[in-house]
């Protein structure tokens, strides 16, 4: 009798597996997230894997540390410097590239914009879309101005079919946008499902590797922020990029959560124009733009961002509720952040906020997690309550301790001289970070240093 192929049922969530199929994942705890696969014939070792090996240039066998040498991997700029920047200075030959967000955000955008620089310098491009037609690929190529640069473009959603336009056109650069649309025909199930994905990105890995063709593969953000199918996704590729920004603010962040060949938290800063995605070289500047002049509740903080320094506006509202609990929302900081940084301003500043709605917002609709950001966040809100403008000159970073002390931060320098060539006057920073020999670098700029909370409101609210 002949064998039954046999199934496995995998949660669409971790990508744990079960003979049977199972209401909830023992392992994640994902409700309703198994979906039924073909299993995988097994495998085991080198030969097994038969045609999933790849050779990595001169791989035969261990070899000692010391005989290895250093070779240097000349980077391909994209001809954009932001997304080279996120990238650690360009794509490397032979690399797998995920960049993920949400629909609209711009990846598609982007990618065909670098596509098209690459294909007049480094050689014929393959963009394979599963999204999209090639004539709403050209038209959105128009607007970008991508001429007739040597770009091929290839409609389709089948991973043997793309592997074969591969062989064919031997592009020396692969854009295969959404991974969750493509499927291989040696599974059943649907695009998108754990199995499916992951095959797609193992295959397009070998093949980057294999043949050292970079490549970039788009990925979808699920509505929590993660990527959709599997986290295994991640661990395959050498870039994880993901792309952040609100679709009705124009400016879009990507940055980098994992890099086999970069700094990761380095980002790169867009426009979204009529003629398509525009590197900003000055963040800073673009944050400040529509900044309230003489407005209570707004501060200036500096939060650096991989090796960049980005001053951002920090807005609070502090108004009594008219119903009887209190609302706390915070846009940009984490939310929990925000409740310690009130509890310290009740306890150590005497400020009376029971009943009262708070409301902090990081303006442009950027993202700060850094604890130097905290005495900004804090200074806007004291400003708000007491109705009490800071100055339009200052800026201020530190981080807050639970007794309200405020404590040293990193890379102190970085900020300061970011604040004063943006022509601030004064920083209000932790006292610790204040080192007199820095005193002249800061140009006009004077450097306040405060040691608890009460200090630094009093030199920032006068
Ligand atoms: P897109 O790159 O298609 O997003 P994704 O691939 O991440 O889903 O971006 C689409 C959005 O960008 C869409 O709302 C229109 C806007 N857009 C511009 O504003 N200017 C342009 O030049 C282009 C090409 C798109
Ligand atoms: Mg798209």
């Amino acid at each position: 009798m002949a064998k039954r192929p046999s199934t496995v049922f995998v949660c669409q969530e971790c990508g744990s597996q079960s003979p049977k199929w199972l209401g909830r994942c023992g392992d994640c705890g994902a409700w309703n997230s198994f979906v039924e696969e073909r299993a995988q014939p097994e495998s085991s070792g080198a030969a097994a894997a038969g045609p999933h090996r790849y050779a990595l240039a001169g791989a035969a066998g261990a070899r000692l540390y010391a005989d290895i040498e250093l070779e240097q991997h000349p980077r391909l700029s994209t001809g954009i410097d932001e997304f080279d920047r996120v990238l650690g200075g360009g794509v490397v030959p032979g690399s797998l590239v995920l960049l993920g967000g949400e629909p609209g955000i711009g990846k598609s955008t982007l990618l065909l914009q670098a596509a098209a620089n690459m294909a007049r310098t480094i050689g014929p491009v393959l963009y394979s879309s599963g999204e999209e037609s090639e004539h709403q690929i050209k038209s959105r190529g128009e607007r970008l101005s991508v001429g007739t640069a040597p770009l091929y473009l290839l409609a389709e959603t089948c991973l043997e079919r793309i592997l074969e336009e591969i062989a064919r056109v031997k592009p020396a650069l692969v854009i295969v946008d959404s991974v969750q649309t493509i499927f291989s025909l040696k599974f059943q199930s649907a695009p998108g499902s754990i199995g499916q994905v992951r095959e797609a990105a193992t295959q397009l890995l070998f093949m980057a590797k294999g043949q050292n063709i970079p490549t970039f593969l788009v990925g979808h953000v699920t509505k929590d922020g993660s990527l959709a199918g599997p986290k295994a996704l991640e661990h395959v590729v050498d870039t994880v990029l993901y792309f952040e920004g609100e679709r009705h603010h124009s400016h879009r962040v990507v940055r980098a959560v994992k890099n086999r060949f970069g700094a990761i938290s380095e980002l790169g800063v867009f426009e979204m124009t009529s003629t398509g995605l525009r590197p900003v070289p000055n963040p800073s500047k673009m944050f400040l733009a529509e900044r309230p002049s003489n407005a209570p509740g707004s501060a200036v903080l500096c939060s650096v961002e991989g090796s960049r320094p980005i001053l951002v506006e920090v807005q609070a509202l502090v108004s009594s509720s008219t119903y009887g609990t209190a609302r706390r929302t915070a846009n940009g900081i984490d939310q929990q952040r925000l409740s310690l940084l009130l509890a310290v301003l009740e306890k150590r500043a005497g400020l009376n906020l029971i009943g009262d709605d708070v409301f902090v917002n990081i303006a442009g609709g950027m993202t700060v997690d850094e604890p130097a950001s905290d005495l900004g966040v804090l200074a806007a809100i004291a400003s708000s309550v007491r109705n009490r403008v800071i100055p339009q000159t200052t800026a201020m970073f530190g981080e807050v301790g639970l007794a309200g002390e405020v404590r040293g931060i990193t890379q102190a320098n970085l900020r300061v001289r970011e604040a004063a060539q943006m022509g601030f006057r004064r920083c209000i920073m932790p006292e610790a970070n204040i080192d007199p020999a820095d005193r002249g670098t800061a140009g006009d700029c004077d450097l306040v240093g405060v040691r608890t909370i009460g200090e630094a409101l009093d030199v920032a609210l006068g």
